[in-house]
């Protein structure tokens, strides 16, 4: 390789510039890139399930249009990230093909059951809530076509935590059993939103050259802390509780201790033995045959429409 190019790409990532798509990059970093991005938009694609589960079950028209109105937004979250990823080369239909194959991951957590109408609110306040916290500093990622598709996505995330804290707040201030139904959901979603950050600093494999190449800012861990800290206070304001019993704050490090994450059970659902694994990939899958009518027709549309190639 070129000895300039890879200073030149060095330089630019010290500089905290931006890389595009044009640029020289080595493999490695292009691979992280794709993998990592192709695992968020995958993650937006699955992530469409659980909570389209309960739009026919919305308990208001009004809650109908939020929650349609934000799994449209999951589509088009996907849609950005897989047109990012496509700048590095790889098409859409490559990555697809690899995430029905298995061959791709797609986040932990939405291999879990939405069984109430709370969980929608509790995916809202604490899974969009953990993504924002993880997602907020991949508006600086090194790479340009990602950090820019982060930026709208982000506000995207706040309107959604914001609706899913409004749900809860409304349950968790209604009857007796609507306030327990908002609890059981946080008791359900809150260590599967932990889990979200990844595997400890010690066990992330890919951690330490993210790092270095500020394609990830901060480690899984320090976001994972980070998340906790901003929930305590609201779980309060929603009068929930979180459900661990070692959550207290820690005056020496200024930040909340909490209990141990189980993390043979994040490793089980990242081998495909969640609760919902089978199913989600099944029906995405089932999505994907379907609508093959849809794409032929676009590409034929498409085709019928090109301006006429000069020879
Ligand atoms: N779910 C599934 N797989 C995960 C998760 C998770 N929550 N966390 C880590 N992994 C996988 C990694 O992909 C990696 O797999 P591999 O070894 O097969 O390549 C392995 O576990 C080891 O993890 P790390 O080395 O820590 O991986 P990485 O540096 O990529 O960090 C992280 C993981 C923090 C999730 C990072 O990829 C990231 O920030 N991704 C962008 C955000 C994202 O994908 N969000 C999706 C969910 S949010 C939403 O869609 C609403």
């Amino acid at each position: 390789v070129n000895a300039d190019r890879v200073a030149a790409f060095d330089a630019a990532v010290a500089a905290d510039e931006r890389i595009e798509p044009r640029d020289w990059m080595p493999d490695a970093y292009r691979a992280t890139l794709v993998r990592q991005m192709a695992q968020h938009a995958h993650s937006e694609i699955i992530g469409m399930q659980p909570e389209a589960n309960w739009i026919t079950r919305a308990p208001s028209l009004r809650r109908k249009a939020i929650l349609m109105a934000k799994v449209q937004d999951e589509a088009g979250h996907g849609l950005y990230l897989y047109s990012a990823a496509e700048t590095l080369g790889t098409s859409r239909e490559e990555l697809l093909d690899k995430l029905h194959a298995g061959r791709q991951r797609y986040s932990s957590i939405f291999n879990y059951p939405t069984l109430t109408w709370a969980d929608v609110g509790a995916i809202g306040w604490l899974v969009d809530g953990a993504a924002i916290t993880n997602q907020v500093p991949l508006c600086r990622c090194s790479y340009g076509p990602y950090a820019r598709a982060m930026v709208r996505i982000c506000k995207e995330e706040s309107f959604h935590q914001r609706q899913g804290y409004e749900l809860l707040l409304a349950l968790s201030r209604g009857t007796e059993a609507q306030h327990a139904m908002a609890q059981d959901a946080v008791n359900r979603w809150w260590w599967p939103s932990l889990m979200m950050f990844g595997p400890p600093d010690d066990a992330s494999s890919h951690s330490e050259q993210s790092m270095a190449w500020k394609i990830k800012r901060h480690s899984n861990d320090e976001l994972r802390r980070r998340f906790v800290d901003i929930c305590v206070p609201q779980a309060e304001a929603l009068g929930l509780e979180l459900p661990d019993p070692d959550i207290r704050w820690n005056e020496e490090l200024g930040r909340h201790d909490f209990g141990a994450i189980d993390w043979a059970e994040f490793q089980a659902v990242l081998k495909g033995n969640g609760p919902c694994n089978e199913q989600r990939i099944t029906q995405r899958r089932t999505a994907h045959e379907e609508g093959a009518w849809v794409r032929d027709a676009a590409a034929a549309y498409a085709a019928k429409h090109a301006p006429a190639q000069s020879s």
